[in-house]
């Protein structure tokens, strides 16, 4: 099985332009020729142009952190996918817990965003992870299975080729509470499952599934060693140009 694992930067509401254009002057020499893993940087939306022209001819890609489903119209504050096509952007993340705990996002939601992001052709970054209740309560497995099977409605496997899931267990983000590279692989696993029963075997097993929540350069290497993870969403490592370059090269 050969799925390139993608290490994705997410930094959520943190820096400006110019704190932008000082990360990747710091962060592209220390993981220039790398090849062996796909980098995607995703800042906020005003970050973006700063972030697409300082990447330029480079190894590392840039994504949104979010999109909305239609193309145009009345809906202050939001950005589309043909806005972040226009740009040049190739990625985006999808339905993060912060979404879904702060700002009204529901399955549904996300089901929209993701269809809208996948039909313009952008690698989407669908986010999943159960809250520490549901973990307590035995829900995990469950409460994936739900958040799968209602993200990836009405998606065809043909469409979904550019589909990327993370998981990321709400108790882990920020909380500087990893996962075991173990029960992130169970999860890992239960995700795997459900996208094979979605959109067939040949499909999931091409799927790549990161593991987002705490990722540091310390415990990168035993959770990028595990066969289930194919990659990691960062937060709040991914800040500092040196810290994301060292799990870039666990
Ligand atoms: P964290 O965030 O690495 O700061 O835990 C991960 C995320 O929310 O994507």
């Amino acid at each position: 099985m050969s799925r390139t694992k993608l290490i994705a930067a997410n930094w959520k509401m943190y820096k400006t332009p110019d704190q932008t254009r000082a990360f990747f002057a710091d962060f592209l020499p220390l993981v220039s020729g790398h090849t062996r893993d796909e980098i995607v940087v995703c800042p906020p939306y005003v970050d973006l142009a700063a972030a697409l022209e300082a990447v330029k001819g480079s190894n590392v890609g840039v994504g949104a952190q979010n999109l909305h489903w239609k193309d145009e119209g009345a809906f202050t504050g939001e950005i589309s996918a043909q806005m972040l096509l226009a740009l040049g952007i190739t990625h985006v993340i999808v339905g993060h817990s912060e979404r879904r705990q702060y700002f009204g996002e529901t399955d549904d939601t996300v089901n929209l965003r993701l269809k809208a992001a996948l039909e313009a052709g952008l690698t989407a970054i669908c986010c999943v992870g159960e809250v520490l209740e549901e973990r307590e309560a035995g829900l995990t497995e469950e409460v994936l299975r739900r958040q799968c099977v209602r993200a990836f409605h009405a998606i065809s496997a043909k469409k979904a080729a550019k589909l990327v899931v993370a998981y990321e267990p709400v108790w882990a983000i920020g909380t500087g509470k990893t996962a075991t590279p173990e029960l992130a692989a169970e999860a890992h696993a239960v995700i795997r499952s459900e996208a094979t029963e979605v959109f067939g075997e040949e499909f999931a097993a091409e799927l790549r599934i990161l593991y987002g929540g705490s990722v540091k350069p310390d415990n990168a290497s035993a959770l990028m060693s595990q066969e289930e993870i194919d990659g990691a969403l960062v937060g709040g490592a991914s800040l500092d140009p040196k810290s994301f370059a060292a799990i870039v090269k666990y």
